[in-house]
């Protein structure tokens, strides 16, 4: 009998913070503890002047959050700094957002040892490890260190690099000996798989066994692809609940008839919203009768603002929105309405399914789960269409979306076109191919195969 589970990610939702709205990590996570609960360890938000205090442990059901502070050093250095200025840009293949400093590399391991030590003073002998993203990929070998013998997994929720890309950054080799340091690495795509077992083959002499296991050194692990999902029923109700209902409504009083076109991101320059914003522009330009009869609502969370590379993404947006609307709006219309704020999911939602179409295209993506809940929410009988970057996670699963490269901005206009022209019968067999790749996909799926693969 397997013990109690165990979660460790950098993001923690505790009961206090609700309200505030989760990421998709978070909500995902949430719903892999399911109803036997367990305990979930992390970054309390809080980041303290002085020195950090012990773990605090606080119970809601049966789930216990232990939750720790950093330090206005380690913030800088772990989470700022090499998380978010080296791994994130590098992952996401924008070497030329990364700046890869020895001090922050330092810092992170040294948050990793720390989380490490104060975990394992709450962990039982047969308790097993589900470690997430980018933020801790050393945390499982830091465990080993200290003596922990019981099952130890992690998931990346964002893409792995190519080979010549990852080989960048100068600790490439002791981050994917980190990783092989696991019993389970679980990736969002196949194509993120693939790159995997091609850098360890390559620069680690590892190899797939015929029981599909990699070797490495004296390490047998199991690397997969095991996506994650949404609660699709949770999405329909949130989708049908009074309260999301009479927002849309509001909104589409607002909208009088005209077409919602619907983006919905972090602020992140993963995401690729300046090429989509040009995108739109390419629509309204080749496709003229759409002028006066579509509106572009472009919904982005801020993130991560104390990083320059975020600061500006956001000058860039705004300046491109305010160019679109001048260059095609008039007194009446107002082509692109850019929000930067963020909404609750029960909101939005609401939103996308009054959309006609989602406008999902990052650059690069693990997933992608806005794109999930986006074909959720939508009324079986009278579908959006979702329009679909094929460098998100997502594109493996939602073949009947309209698949895009969000480089060419000529290609993803014609494919707004083609999405607000399309018939229904067209929409509604799309839409129904989605709505059961994301239901076989679904977040329990996600937890069952995890766990699965660590327990065997
Ligand atoms: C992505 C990452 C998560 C992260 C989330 C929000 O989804 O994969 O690990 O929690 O973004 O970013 P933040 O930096 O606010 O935690």
């Amino acid at each position: 009998m397997a013990g109690r589970l165990v979660i460790v990610s950098n993001r923690v939702d505790p009961p206090a913070a609700r309200g505030n709205p989760a990421g998709g990590l978070a909500v995902g996570i949430r719903a892999a503890f399911g109803k036997a609960g367990g305990l979930w360890f992390g970054w309390s938000g809080e980041v303290t002047d002085g020195e950090v205090g012990p773990t605090r442990l606080q119970r809601s059901g049966p789930l216990t959050y232990a939750l720790t502070d950093l330090t206005a050093a380690e913030h800088d250095g772990y989470y700022a700094g090499f998380a978010n200025r080296a791994l994130w840009p590098a992952f996401h293949s924008r070497l030329d957002l990364a700046s890869f400093e020895r001090s922050q590399f330092d810092a992170w391991r040294q948050v990793n040892r720390r989380f490490a030590t104060e975990l394992m003073a709450n962990l039982g002998a047969d308790d097993r490890v589900w470690v997430h993203d980018y933020h801790l990929i050393p945390l499982g070998r830091e465990l080993r260190r200290l003596g922990f013998t019981g099952r130890l997994g992690f998931f990346l929720h964002i893409p792995f690099p190519p080979r010549r890309l990852f080989q960048a950054l100068p600790w490439h080799r002791s981050i994917a000996e980190d990783m092989c340091g696991y019993d389970v690495v679980g990736f969002q795509s196949h194509a993120d798989l693939d790159e995997f077992e091609s850098y360890v083959e390559r620069e680690l002499d590892g190899l797939v066994d015929d029981e599909g296991m990699l070797r490495v050194g004296d390490r047998r692990l199991r690397a997969d692809a095991i996506p994650i999902g949404i609660d699709v029923d949770e999405v329909i109700r949130l989708a049908n609940s009074q309260d999301s209902r009479r927002q849309a409504q509001a909104l589409a009083s607002t909208l009088h008839g005209r077409a919602l076109i619907l983006g919905v991101d972090r602020l992140d320059y993963s995401k690729g919203i300046p090429d989509r914003l040009r995108a739109f522009d390419s629509m309204l330009r080749d496709h003229a009768d759409w002028r006066g009869k579509t509106t572009l609502i472009q919904i982005c969370a801020p993130s991560r603002e104390d990083v320059q590379e975020y600061q500006d993404l956001r000058r860039v947006v705004e300046r491109r929105a305010g160019h679109i609307n001048g260059r095609h709006g008039d007194a009446e219309w107002t082509p692109v309405r850019y929000v930067n704020r963020s909404y609750n999911r029960r909101t939005l939602a609401g939103f996308f399914r009054l959309a006609r179409v989602g406008l999902v295209t990052p650059l690069r993506d693990g997933l992608n789960l806005v794109a999930e809940e986006f074909v959720a929410a939508q009324v079986p009988e009278d579908p959006g269409v979702l329009v679909l970057s094929r460098f998100a996670g997502a594109a493996e699963i939602l073949q009947g979306a309209v698949i895009v490269n969000p480089y060419d901005i000529d290609m993803t206009g014609a494919a707004l076109n083609q999405a607000l022209a399309m018939p229904i019968e067209e929409r509604r067999d799309r839409h129904a191919r989605m709505l059961a790749a994301t239901r076989a996909n679904d977040v329990h799926r996600w937890r069952d195969r995890f766990l699965e693969a660590l327990d065997g």
